[in-house]
This record gives structure tokens, sequence and C-alpha cells, in this order.
């Protein structure tokens, strides 16, 4: 390097370590053909191990493991065990090939730590082919889409999922995020959107139309906020959890709203969930915490020993369908009352200007006329 000056110089070095410190790991180095035809997960594995392991530093944009546009066929599933401080960038189209063998999660990071999924692309899961005529026994165990298992820090964007032949995407650890991306799949079950548990997990500005969960946790969580959220057809959203916060979701076409499901026989604690800024329209059942989930089968002898606690409502609005379903249904196990469900600002009317009903069984709270007070 020649300079003349020492600012000169210092500028020069400080630009070259800027270019060196971002190592790209490109597929098509690895085995890697955009003709929609060669299988893109052993790129994917190899560029992994050959390039993006030995070339990690803290920082998880120092290190990307790119997809480039273009049309990618994906035949086996990517499983990364033991990873972290890297981005997965998918600029492509990847479109799943359908096998009747092919199960487990497409992509699986198990074990992670600070990893940044994003990119502009698409991901094409072609679920329908693993139900065929809308069959969900045909391919029972059918693959899923995304798996971030027992990681942490993961930054997940951007790339638009499609159609997954099973859920699309669940992460289970703590400090996630994931946000700015879409999922559009059939109008059918088993195509859950963002399945999260664990501790601090943050969800926002996604757009998820489905037949299944939109945006749910799942226990065990402590600490969840999901913000910006827009559902289109799917179903409710099912917590045992603590500390909860949902804000501004808007929810159109749907079975549940905001659905808060437990079986009779659960035991355990939901505690501290806050729902705020939801716009429902033509809901199944726009507001329900139920302890009488019993999906497909009569409800058993109820032994369970589930209290619901602190679960406000505020500033809710829209409408439900226009059956006789009750818009709010609370309805919980006697002897163990569900206790302050604070209702502040809802209105819900019915489609078509049915008649609106409101059932509340063994809970107490404030905000409506049909519920006691504690
Ligand atoms: C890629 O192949 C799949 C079939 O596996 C097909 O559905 C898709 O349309 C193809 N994409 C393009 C851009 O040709
Ligand atoms: C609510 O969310 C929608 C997208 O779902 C977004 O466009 C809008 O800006 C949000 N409103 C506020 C007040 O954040
Ligand atoms: C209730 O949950 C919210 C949001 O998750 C949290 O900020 C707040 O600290 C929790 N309250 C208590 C008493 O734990």
């Amino acid at each position: 390097m020649v300079c003349f000056s020492l600012a000169r110089c210092l500028a020069l070095l400080g630009s070259l370590t800027a270019v060196l410190a971002v190592t790209t790991c490109d597929v098509t180095d690895y085995g890697g053909v955009a003709d929609n035809s060669t299988d893109l997960g052993p790129a994917i594995t190899k560029a992994y191990s050959d390039c993006v392991s030995g070339a990690t530093t803290s920082d998880a944009s120092d290190t990307v493991l790119l997809v480039p546009s273009g049309d990618w066929a994906i035949a086996t599933a990517v499983s990364l065990t033991s990873v972290s401080d890297f981005t997965l960038e998918i600029n492509g189209a990847v479109y799943l090939v359908f096998n009747a063998d092919l199960t487990g999660t497409i992509f699986s990071f198990d074990d992670c730590d600070n990893i940044i999924w994003q990119g502009e692309g698409h991901i094409w899961g072609n679920g329908e082919l693993w139900r065929p005529d809308g069959d969900l026994s045909t391919y029972p165990s059918r693959p899923r889409l995304v798996r971030f298992q027992d990681c942490n820090n993961v930054d997940m964007s951007g790339v638009a999922l499609h159609n997954a032949p099973m859920f699309h995407v669940t992460i289970i650890g703590d400090n996630n995020v994931a946000h700015d991306m879409s999922i559009i799949a059939d109008h059918i079950g088993e195509t859950d959107g963002f399945d999260i548990s664990g501790n601090n997990n943050y969800v926002h500005d996604v757009y998820v139309e489905n037949g299944d969960e939109c945006v749910t946790v799942k226990t065990p969580t402590n600490g969840f906020v999901g913000e910006n959220i827009q559902c289109y057809y799917s179903a409710g959203k099912r917590n045992i959890i603590l500390n909860v916060y949902y804000k501004n979701v808007t929810h159109s076409y749907g079975d549940g709203g905001i659905v808060l499901k437990s079986y009779p026989t659960a035991s355990g604690t939901v505690k501290n969930a806050t729902y705020v800024d939801f716009t429902f329209s033509d809901i199944a059942y726009p507001i329900q915490v139920s302890d009488f989930w019993c999906p497909n089968e009569a409800c058993p002898t109820t032994t369970g020993d589930l209290t619901w606690s602190d679960i406000t409502f505020t500033d809710i609005s829209g409408t439900g369908d226009d059956t006789t379903r009750p818009t709010i249904q609370v309805e919980c196990i006697s002897g163990y009352e569900c206790e302050n469900i604070v209702f502040n600002n809802v209105d819900i009317t019915k489609e078509g200007g049915a008649t609106v009903t409101i059932q509340i069984e063994n809970a107490c709270g404030s905000g409506l006329s049909e519920i006691s007070a504690c």
C-alpha cells in the first residue's frame, strides 16, 4: 500500500479492514447451481462447514452464507447444530421439491446463538403436494420449514415463506426477534405461522395468512411482545404463559381472534397477558378464554387446575361472524376461577347486525356488565 500522509494511510487501512471483515460464503462456490434442479441443501451445508465455520467473528454480519438471487431447488433438509455468529442471506427463490419420504425440518438450527436470517428471497414450500385434496393424513410426517431449537439472539426477517407442508417457523429460546416478513399459506390446518417459546422473544411487523395459528406463544414462555401483526384466515393463539404483550393486531376472516385455550386436564399458570389495539373482521371467536379446548373430541372430566389471571384486553374492536357464537367467551373451571380479567374499551359487534352474546363462567374482573368484580 502506498500512501503519502498518515491520515490517508489510516483511511486506506480502515476501508481495507472493513472490506476484509466481511466474509461471504456463496453457495455457488460450494456446489450450488441456480438452475431450479440441483439440490441446494448440500451446498448450504458445505458452504457452512468449508467457509462459514472457520470465519466467524463475534459479529454475525461479518460472515454471510449467501444464496444469491436465482431459482433454486431444495430436496434435502439442512441441519446446522451448535452454530453461532453468522448470517444466512437468501436472495433467491427456493423451491422445495416434493418427496413423499421427506420429513423433519428443511432449515433447522439446533443449539445456536447470534444468527441473522435475512434476504429478499422466497421459500416456496409447495405444501399442497403433501396435502392431496386437502388431506392432512396422507403424509403425516411431512416436513416443516424453519426451526430454531435452543437458540438465542436470532434475528429473523425478510425472506417470505410460502405454503409449508407443515408449520412455518418455530423458535425456541431466548431474546429472539422475528420481524418484517410474511408467511402465506393455504387456509388449512397445521400451517402455523410463528410458534414461539422461551423468554423475551419479540415478533413485530409480520403478515400471516394461513389456516392455523398466526403468531403463538407456547409453554414455557416468560416475556413475549407481539406488535404490528396482521393475520388473515388464521386460527387463534394458544398461550400457556407469563408476561405477554400483544399490540396492534388486525385479524380478518379467521377462526379465533384472541384465543387463550387449554385442555381441561391442564395444570399451570397463565398470568399477566395484555392485548392492545386489536381489530377484527368476521372472526368466529373474537375473544375466547377457555379451559375446555378439546379439539376433535368430547372434553374429558376436568382434572386440571390451570389458573388464568391478570389478563387485559384494551381497545379491541371489529366484528365477529354472523353466527350465534358469543363474541366474548370466558369459561373457566369451577374452583379455579379466572381472576382479574379486564376489558377496557372492548366493543365487538357481529357481521350482518346479528345479536351479540357474551358468555362468562367462573371468572371475575371488570369492564363488562356480564363480569362480576373479583
Ligand atoms: C422451479 O421448479 C418447481 C418444481 O419443483 C416449479 O414449481 C417452479 O415453478 C419452478 N420455478 C421456476 C421459476 O421455473
Ligand atoms: C399497526 O400495524 C400495521 C401493520 O400491521 C402498521 O401498518 C401500522 O403502522 C401499525 N400502527 C401503529 C400505530 O403502530
Ligand atoms: C407483565 O408483562 C409485561 C409485558 O411482558 C411486563 O412488561 C411487565 O413487567 C409484567 N408485569 C409483571 C408484574 O410481571
